[in-house]
């Protein structure tokens, strides 16, 4: 017999859609709760910016997405589809294979109109607590706030995805940097290069979104002088760009604001930019010490899904990191709903929590930082046993794209991976 919960799910971005699509097909009864007026989260472009260029100002008022206007994604569209809902088979205006950031959201808003899921959600609603109120009774104490006015509601299971992609998280241990007295800013307020034009500017990270801003950026700026921790990028001179450099790490900033490379090169820059990604980030969340958060490693969580001592009534959907963030999300979506249906049956609490420390001890001993405990790379490893858990295959061509995909981003290395991956994919 299944087990009808009532379920609070947060927020309306490719997470809650999805985990309301699998929750409802489990009979469970489902409200999302969306503090924006419309669906799609950090697919939803805003132009606006913040008041901090840096976003660290705790009395900013906060913009959720970090898009820029020109953004392309950086998948491929077959790889950010849902086994039943095909993004290669929705063209809208952007043929391309990595179409522009609108394409993705008329996709999804397709997905939540297919699926009724539109009707689920209260929108302008913002979760301000979350507390696990009786551990007798289970059950979570859900409050929101829809123009002012405030609602305190009870749950059986909370599915909490929010996003992780809005607080940012600074490069804050390079010394000198505290006296820096010209502009900085983060890329969560970046929308288009204007600000940067005849600018020398200092990039740190090197990431998705590093990299693809730089080129943008390379093409009004006087100078463009990116930083990075890792080791795989040649130093020197772009072969693209008259005007870029990749450099290592900072070393220093002096005080009258030059910026001095580890390769022992420096410059005097008009600005430095963050590229350093995101900070998790839970205000509502009050679980009296059950589940917590340090430096990007939220835990303890089950295959990074549920805490144990909650599960499977707390869960949460998309914070791995680097990796096919759809088809994740889909299948952790459908294990969530089944094991609160009781269709399928998690290990115990002692077996996961044990699980999880045996997953942070081989993180040690590999010498990974805390912060990258949810980086779980371009592998099919973790899908394949998350779709297990439901009883699903990933369609064998799908894991061949995603496979073929990881081969591309090793071979072609970063900026030329598209071009190989579409050169046997064309749509
Ligand atoms: C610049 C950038 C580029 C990216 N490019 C790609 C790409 O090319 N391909 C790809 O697959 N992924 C990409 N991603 C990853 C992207 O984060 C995921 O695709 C996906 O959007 C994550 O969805 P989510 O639902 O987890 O979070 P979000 O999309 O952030 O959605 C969270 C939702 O929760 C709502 N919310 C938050 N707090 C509350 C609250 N307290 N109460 C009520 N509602 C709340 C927000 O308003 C939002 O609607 C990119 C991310 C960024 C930042
Ligand atoms: C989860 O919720 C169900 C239904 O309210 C309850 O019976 C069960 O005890 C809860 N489980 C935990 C671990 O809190």
């Amino acid at each position: 017999m299944t087990n009808s919960l009532k379920v609070a799910v947060i927020g309306a971005g490719v997470a809650g859609l999805t985990a309301a699509r699998e929750l409802q097909r489990e009979s469970h009864q489902v409200i999302v709760f969306e503090k924006s007026h419309r669906l799609g989260g950090t697919w939803v472009y805003d132009p606006k910016v913040e008041s901090d260029p840096l976003g660290s100002d705790p009395n900013r008022d906060v913009v959720h997405g970090s898009l820029y206007k020109s953004l392309r994604t950086n998948f491929p569209r077959q790889l950010m589809s849902f086994s039943d809902f095909k993004f290669e088979e929705k063209l809208y205006d952007d043929p391309r294979i990595n179409p522009g950031h609108q394409e993705v959201l008329k996709f999804l808003e397709d997905f939540a109109t297919y699926f009724k899921l539109t009707e689920l959600i209260r929108f302008n609603t913002l979760v301000t607590r979350v507390e696990v109120v009786d551990s007798v009774i289970n059950s979570f104490v859900v409050e929101s706030e829809t123009n002012g006015v405030s609602l305190v509601e009870v749950f059986d299971a909370v599915v909490v995805c929010n996003g992780h992609n809005t607080q940012p998280r600074l490069a804050v241990d390079i010394p000198g940097i505290e006296t820096w007295a010209k502009r900085q800013m983060h890329s969560h307020n970046y929308r288009d290069s204007e600000p940067f034009r005849d600018q020398v500017v200092v990039v740190i990270g090197n990431g998705p979104s590093g990299i693809d801003i730089s080129r943008e950026i390379a093409m009004v700026a006087k100078e463009v002088h990116m930083s990075s921790r890792s080791t795989h990028f040649n130093l020197g001179k772009s072969d693209k760009f008259d005007n870029m450099w990749q450099h290592s790490m900072i070393l220093k900033i002096e005080s009258d604001g030059t910026v001095i490379f580890q390769d022992g090169l420096s410059v005097e820059a008009d600005i430095i930019f963050h590229c350093t990604g995101y900070k998790l980030h839970y205000p509502f969340l009050k679980t009296n010490g059950i589940v917590s958060i340090q430096d990007k490693r939220i835990g303890p969580l089950y295959k990074h899904v549920f805490p144990p001592q909650l599960a499977p009534n707390l869960s949460f959907v998309g914070i791995p990191e680097m990796s096919f963030t759809f088809t994740i999300i889909e299948c952790q979506s459908r294990w969530i709903a089944q094991a609160l249906s009781q269709k399928v049956s998690l290990p115990s609490e002692d077996e996961m929590l044990f699980d999880v420390e045996q997953y942070y001890q081989e993180l040690k001993e590999k010498g990974v930082p805390e912060h990258r405990t949810h980086y779980i790379g371009f592998q099919t490893s973790y899908i394949d046993w998350m779709f297990g858990q439901t009883g699903m295959v990933l369609e064998k061509h799908v894991k061949e794209m995603f496979e073929y995909f990881n081969h591309c981003l090793m071979s072609g290395g970063i900026d030329g991976y598209m071009d190989v991956f579409s050169h046997k994919y064309r749509i």
